[in-house]
């Protein structure tokens, strides 16, 4: 089954809860928070306080993807903060199984990002402790970009290579999601989809429509 995580840096923050009560309302599955440093990608977005106050809106699981270097000294404030799941990318880690078990100390679902130039290898060592997998379908740091059809091919050889353990792994993917691109990364593994400017925050786009186009899209 499909779930939609509407990234949350992409709505209208002027009307934030607003925007949380109407995706909310519109089957949003998830709220997907990007954090940003300007160091480890070129760009500002959301922090600890917009977190917060979206959790303070819904009881919605919140995806909290961290593109920030050395991310394992802010774990635990975004743990507090209210993150469910917490993505790191492991080119920002010195130590990733360090990183990782620290998420997993906090009570948090543990996530590794994955940038389209990273091999799923690296995540090879610590697939004991992973609850989530990010697979980045466009380079990080920015909403709008177009999407890199690679991710396809590394969705679907992370499935089989998790299909083979005994953990359920889940598969999400974030970047120019829209009712084109959901079915073949659906087809390869994927379950979470985060959506963005592409796929549900356009101009006179319904939500709830959106959602449900979004869910109903692969078959
Ligand atoms: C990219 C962000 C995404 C972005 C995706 O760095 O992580 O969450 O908002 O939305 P699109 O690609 O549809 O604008
Ligand atoms: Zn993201």
């Amino acid at each position: 089954m499909i779930k939609i995580s509407p990234s949350i840096m992409c709505a209208d923050l002027s009307y934030l809860a607003d925007e949380i009560k109407s995706l909310e309302a519109a089957g949003a599955d998830y709220f997907h928070i990007d954090v940003m440093d300007g160091i480890f990608v070129p760009n500002f977005s959301l922090g600890l306080h917009d977190l917060q106050a979206v959790k303070k809106m819904s009881r919605i699981e919140t995806e909290v993807h961290l593109m920030i270097s050395q991310p394992q000294d802010y774990i635990q404030l975004f743990a507090d903060a209210g993150a469910d799941i917490i993505y790191v990318h492991p080119e920002a880690c010195t130590h990733l199984h360090r990183t990782l078990m620290k998420i997993k100390l906090c009570g948090k679902k543990v996530g590794v990002a994955l940038n389209p130039g990273t091999s799923i290898s690296v995540i090879e060592e610590v697939m004991d402790i992973i609850d989530y997998v990010l697979v980045m379908s466009v380079d990080p740091g920015f909403a709008g970009q177009t999407f890199i059809p690679g991710a396809i091919d590394k969705i679907a050889r992370l499935s089989e290579g998790i299909s083979l353990g005994t953990r359920d792994i889940k598969i999400s993917v974030d970047g120019a999601i829209s009712l084109s691109t959901i079915p073949p990364l659906y087809e390869a593994g994927a379950r979470i989809f985060v959506a963005g400017t592409s796929g549900l925050f356009r101009d006179d786009v319904d939500y709830s429509t959106a959602i449900e186009n979004m869910k109903n899209c692969h078959q």
